[in-house]
């Protein structure tokens, strides 16, 4: 007989029929109902087992976490809360569980403790949720870049350029760490390493997919970078999933269109496509929200939000509108702020984006046209030679969800910015050879994938969001 997973059986119309399923325990109650699930759906199936006719070596046996086969017949479900049930004729163990042992108890547990067993915090209701999510996220933004005529490419892990100024980069090195070989100056001599240069893992694909999008014209990476930054926050890791498309011909107005359309795109495909999970998720934030005293609680459900930004234009403001209104602001005035906004030219804290986003205009934001400054040198200036064609995308609870820019075309610019910053030219040699050959407007974005992840999930903190989180001082597993 074919094996059906449980999503299959719960969603069968027809009834009386042989089955055989394989799954793992979630609880066994009254030794007779067991709650199944193998992962294809947030809800367990009931598997009713017929205990006077089951050896009671068996019977003990079935326990929270213990995989098993069973075979039976799918009947209505007598019972409240599902429509069908399996009446089991046989069940095998396949794998015992620890009943004493066994961390994922049916009870609720904190997210610290389910961090610690990362392991099998997937077979928890929440985190089971959660990844099927993200996994659909995945897709969806496959299946939109494939639909809109972009190509996938696959940039490098390992970079020889230490120039993109994105963040920290971690070494790659095979040079013996005890004994490394040394110039006549007592400097490592990269040379000797590896590949023959400093090498470490890239922060970014940009610079590379900026050459594809010079030849192929539309391209996107999805791909881990890695950033040796010493931030212990809920939105940070050391390992992430970034997203980047890189468009010829495209300017800073069709960077935002694009950014705009394709997040939209993806969140409209999990409310077509995770409507269960997502409904779990949301009941699990309203439960959590009771807890919380009345001004934290949130106005929107989870899935009332992912409409509103599917339904809503993101609000598109220049970085000196936006000044403006936080210079103006109350915790600005009231000193509420730890980071104040005194003039034009500050850097914008996670306070103050939140505070646009979340209490001033109340839907996502586009901010663009930030100062040169404070921006990346491969950023397009403006005519009035003081800002760039930047844009970052703030999300409501998360704060900077995207961040890309209008790139430099023009050759004698560019140089003059790296100039600037001390990039030597030799350095970034093949990404000045496209603004020698054939160079052209050209746009692109960043997104952060767990940023995107945490939002369409409500969960609060980025470790919850990726399988095993690698966070300073953190790489268990
Ligand atoms: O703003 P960032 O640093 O932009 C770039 O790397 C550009 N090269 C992107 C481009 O134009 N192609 O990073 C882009 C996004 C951020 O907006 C944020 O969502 C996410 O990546 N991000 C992080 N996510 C998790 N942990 C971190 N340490 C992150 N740093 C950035
Ligand atoms: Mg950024």
């Amino acid at each position: 007989m074919k094996l059906s997973t449980v999503a299959k059986l719960l969603s069968q119309d027809q009834t009386q029929v042989e089955i055989e399923t394989k799954g793992w325990v979630r609880t066994f109650r009254a030794k007779r109902f067991i709650a199944l699930n193998d992962g294809s759906t947030i809800n367990n199936i009931q598997c009713v087992i017929d205990f006077e006719n089951t050896d009671e070596a068996i019977l003990k046996r079935i326990t929270t976490g213990a995989a098993v086969h069973i075979k039976g017949t799918l009947e209505e479900s007598q019972g409240k809360g599902q429509s069908v049930e399996v009446k089991v004729t046989t069940i095998e163990i396949l794998g015992d569980s620890d009943p004493e042992e066994y961390p994922i108890q049916p009870k609720k547990h904190s997210f610290e403790f389910l961090r610690e067993n990362a392991h099998l915090r997937t077979r928890t209701n929440t985190f089971s949720a959660v990844m099927r999510l993200r996994s659909s996220l995945s897709f969806a933004i496959h299946k939109y870049f494939n639909e809109n005529g972009f190509y996938y490419m696959h940039t490098p892990i390992i970079t020889g350029s230490d120039a993109e100024g994105a963040g920290e980069m971690f070494r790659v090195s095979n040079l013996d760490s005890k004994n490394p070989a040394l110039t006549e100056n007592g400097d490592i001599d990269y040379s000797q390493d590896f590949f023959g240069k400093e090498t470490n893992l890239t922060v970014s694909g940009q610079l590379e997919a900026e050459t594809y999008a010079m030849s192929l014209g539309k391209v996107y990476t999805f791909g881990p970078t890695f950033r040796a930054e010493n931030s212990n926050t809920s939105r940070h890791l050391s390992e992430f999933w970034m997203i980047e498309p890189e468009v010829a011909f495209m300017d800073l107005a069709g960077n935002m269109d694009l950014a705009e359309d394709f997040m939209k795109s993806v969140l409209s495909y999990i409310l077509e496509h995770n409507k269960e999970d997502l409904e779990f998720l949301e009941q699990r934030l309203v439960q959590e929200d009771k807890s919380k005293p009345q001004a934290e609680r949130s106005d929107m459900t989870l899935i009332e939000k992912l409409k509103f930004v599917v339904d809503n234009n993101f609000k598109r403001v220049s970085y000196t509108e936006a000044i403006d209104i936080l210079r103006n602001c109350k915790p600005n005035k009231k000193k509420k702020f730890k980071y104040l906004i005194n003039e034009w030219g500050a850097d914008l804290q996670s306070e103050h984006e939140r505070f646009l986003v979340e209490k001033h205009f109340k839907c996502p934001v586009i901010l663009f046209d930030y100062p040169a400054d404070i921006k990346a040198f491969y950023m397009r200036l403006n005519d009035d030679g003081k800002t760039v064609r930047a844009m970052d995308i703030l999300f409501p609870g998360i704060g900077e969800i995207v961040g890309g820019a209008q790139r430099e075309e023009r050759l004698d610019v560019l140089k003059e910015k790296m100039a600037a910053i001390n990039i030597d030219e030799k350095e970034l040699w093949w990404y000045l050879d496209l603004r020698k050959y054939g160079t052209a407007v050209h746009s692109g974005f960043g997104l952060g994938f767990e940023r995107l992840v945490m939002f369409a999930t409500g969960m609060s903190n980025i470790r919850d969001v990726i399988p095993f989180p690698r966070t300073p001082q953190n790489a268990e597993f």
